[in-house]
């Protein structure tokens, strides 16, 4: 059984990336080990706590989750609320709760239980990622499958002229990340994720599809922040789901094209923070470390979506839910 571990910073992209991962759990495809938070789209305690109200909306009250360390390796964190709310999920707030902090831990505890089948998934800033290869370079080189959203090789970045949003705001770890792959990681960069547009029409149908699942009430307000946020910076009245189509793609659910690379992140300069160097012609005589997502089809990614989401809407119709305490909550 394919186990997965998702280290993310919800944020609304993730919160859809989240909705993902909880269908394919409750379809039995998948098994989600934990899920950990990184210091980017508002703080790593906040992140946490969005995480669980997520997965609690979608029926999941019990997976393992923990908040990671609260700031990037060696710079200020820089959050974004003008990107996606004051609390990261836009006009929705996550109620208060306690959050653990044993996320290197929980890695561990999933690693130990073998790692062929283990993917681990990051949509954030790359700090954890790059504290663990620090921390626990015995079990970081047990990774076999680590996918990563970040990046924009030879394509324009969304933060800076060059730089996207993740690496920028670590990009030390970014680097260190990289730097220390012993297999490739795959990356999915902006030059891809950026294709994963969600219109609101489709919202309407995701909606639907979603049906009785609690989070069905809340993703259209959820959405709506992101909706704004891109018309304000002149994409229209759509949003880029960069964190589901990841998510997509590291499960090999959507068809996709790629290249071998050997990657290098600038993590100083002023102008340049966070840009990626990319070697695609083997010019440095390196091994690669990066199978960069080149390209990937965008109306299958919808589609798969869109299928579980009426997972969701079958478990919170049937006795699945009723098990777990659920029904009571959804009919008052
Ligand atoms: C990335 O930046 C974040 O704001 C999103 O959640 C996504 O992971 C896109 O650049
Ligand atoms: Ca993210």
């Amino acid at each position: 059984m394919t186990r997965v571990i998702l280290d993310c910073d919800p944020g609304i992209d993730d919160t859809y990336a989240l909705i993902y991962l909880a269908a394919l759990n409750h379809a039995g495809r998948i098994e989600l080990d934990c899920v950990t938070t990184s210091a980017g789209n508002v703080d790593a305690q906040q992140c946490a706590r969005n995480a669980a109200w997520v997965l609690t909306q979608c029926g999941l009250r019990t997976i393992p989750l923990a908040a990671g360390l609260p700031g990037p390796l060696k710079l200020p964190l820089t959050t974004t609320p003008e990107t996606h709310g004051d609390t990261g999920l836009g006009y929705v707030t996550a109620p208060e709760r306690h959050v653990e902090h044993d996320w290197d831990l929980l890695w561990i505890d999933s690693i130990e239980r073998g790692t062929e089948d283990l993917h681990l998934i990051v949509t954030g800033p790359a700090t954890n990622l790059a504290a663990f290869a620090r921390l626990h370079p015995e079990h970081f080189a047990k990774l076999e499958h680590i996918t990563v959203m970040g990046g924009a090789v030879n394509y324009p970045g969304n933060t800076t002229p060059t730089a996207e949003w993740n690496f920028w705001v670590d990009p030390h770890a970014a680097q260190e990340v990289f730097t220390a792959a012993h297999t490739p990681i795959t990356l999915c960069p902006l030059n891809t994720t950026e294709q994963m547009v969600l219109e609101p029409e489709r919202l309407e149908m995701i909606v639907e599809k979603l049906g009785p699942t609690p989070i069905a009430e809340d993703l259209k307000e959820i959405t709506r922040f992101y909706f704004e946020f891109h018309e304000d910076v002149g994409e229209g009245y759509r949003a880029q789901i960069h964190d589901l189509l990841t998510v997509l793609v590291a499960l090999g659910d959507v068809a996709t094209s790629d290249c071998l690379a050997t990657i290098d992140v600038e993590p100083t300069s002023e102008l340049t923070r966070g840009t990626v160097v990319a070697d695609l012609r083997g010019m440095w005589e390196r091994e690669p470390n990066a199978r960069v997502i080149t390209g990937a089809e965008i109306a299958k990614a919808w589609e798969a979506f869109e299928r579980a989401c009426a997972t969701h809407s079958d478990f919170f119709s049937g006795d699945a839910a009723l098990a777990a305490g659920y029904h009571r909550k959804a009919e008052d």
